[in-house]
């Protein structure tokens, strides 16, 4: 029987750190794989996180089942992080996930289940693993215009052009903020324009948000979020804490679920409880118990809060030295999309024979589509990255 079943493809990204890994080169720079790094290399645990993790170790008395949905302290802490008051919370659902990648494979399988036939639309081009889950739940996909590949920024005008062909009931995949693969974003008009156009259309936004407080800070990076979740009557949130708080083994995330009235949000909350029950019941506490305790604990909150914001500034500055470096390297401001960029990734522009030849004579790994981890970009490697990405011609 197993015999039967075909090869799947490899993951590049995740092959590509093996191929790291297995470098021999002690010269070798990562700005692969999406995980943030200080300047020594390492991915530390957050400093309220390791407190949190020390208190719950004493307090907890029990190791007993929490709801099928996960606890209800996660997503109301949750929803004031993403929300702020933007949105009545009598028409919200909640179901905590395995991490940010559960709940848009939850969100997915519900949009299948309500047999609408809805399409799901993604930006071209999108996190990988956004396509290959929508494809595993066998919805159909469309893909709207995102980034003008050419000048390393959004394409507003393709995009509006594309989304003006979503048909009533179509959802609409968007990064709440740090686009992944891109790091090119939408601004406050653009939001604006997309989410009247898309409430004209009658589609549904579902917004990924798998960075906030990594782009310009934590209220900032919830902007495009809050304004549609003031304006839609219906709305998917597929909700990471992997990369903000720092607990990317601990799977946690959360689907949050705008509904029309309190009645069908009720009904929702309990397809959503089904598809976690259906898929490996009930969710993963530690992670999420975790966050809780940070958000709520108005010390350990605002020390969270500023390591993150120590992550989001030395990443900002790796932008800004890394734009100046190549600057200097070739002479002229075309790199200086990265200083605009925001997040822990950009498309600088390399094709995949450049992407090939900065890991094979420069002992550098970027994505194949060419997109690099900009918390690899320590300073003591901005000048080596900068003349290697000149001399392979990028
Ligand atoms: C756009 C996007 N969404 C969701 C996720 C999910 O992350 P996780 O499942 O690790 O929480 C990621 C992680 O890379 C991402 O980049």
């Amino acid at each position: 029987m197993l015999s039967s079943l075909k090869k799947q493809p490899a993951d590049r990204i995740i092959g590509l750190s093996a191929l790291y890994n297995a470098d021999p080169r002690d010269t070798k720079i990562d700005l692969g794989v999406g995980v943030y790094k200080d300047a020594g290399g390492n991915t530390p645990i957050m400093r309220a996180i390791k407190t949190a993790e020390q208190r719950l170790w004493n307090e907890e008395t029990t190791k007993t089942y929490t709801a099928m949905i996960g606890d209800g302290g996660f997503h109301n802490a949750m929803a004031d992080l993403i929300f702020a008051d933007s949105v009545d919370r009598s028409r919200v659902s909640f179901c905590a996930t395995p991490g940010g990648t559960g709940a848009v494979h939850h969100v997915i399988e519900l949009v299948k289940m309500t047999g609408t036939g809805a399409k799901v639309w993604f930006s071209d081009p999108t996190w990988g693993n956004h396509l290959s889950i929508a494809k595993h739940v066998n919805v159909p996909v469309e893909k709207y215009t995102y980034f003008d590949a050419k000048n390393r920024s959004v394409n507003f005008d393709g995009m509006i052009s594309d989304l003006e062909k979503v048909a009533s009931g179509d959802v609409v995949v968007l990064h709440g903020c740090c686009h992944n693969p891109t790091g090119a974003n939408l601004n406050k008009a653009q939001w604006g324009q997309v989410a009247e156009l898309l409430l004209a259309k009658g589609a549904i936004p579902f917004i990924d948000i798998a960075y906030q407080g990594f782009g310009d800070g934590l209220e900032e990076d919830a902007y495009g979020t809050r304004l549609l979740a003031g304006m839609f009557p219906e709305m998917f949130i597929a909700a990471s804490c992997s990369k903000n708080f720092g607990i990317y083994r601990e799977r946690c995330g959360l689907i949050i679920a705008l509904s029309a009235d309190a009645g069908t949000s009720a009904i929702t909350q309990g397809n959503l409880a089904y598809v976690n029950r259906q898929n490996f019941s009930f969710p993963p506490d530690h992670g999420a118990r975790l966050v809780t305790m940070v958000l709520t604990d108005p010390e350990l909150r605002a020390d969270w809060a500023a390591e993150l914001e120590e992550v989001r500034l030395g990443m900002l500055n790796a932008r800004q030295k890394l734009a100046q470096a190549l600057q200097a390297e070739c002479g002229s401001d075309r790199f200086g999309f990265l200083a605009e960029h925001r997040g822990m990734f950009s498309r600088i522009g390399a094709t995949e024979a450049q992407v090939d030849q900065l890991r094979d004579e420069h002992a550098i790994y970027m994505v194949f589509d060419g997109r690099l981890n900009i918390a690899g970009v320590t300073v003591d490697k901005i000048d080596t990255i900068a003349k290697a990405v000149i001399a392979v011609g990028i």
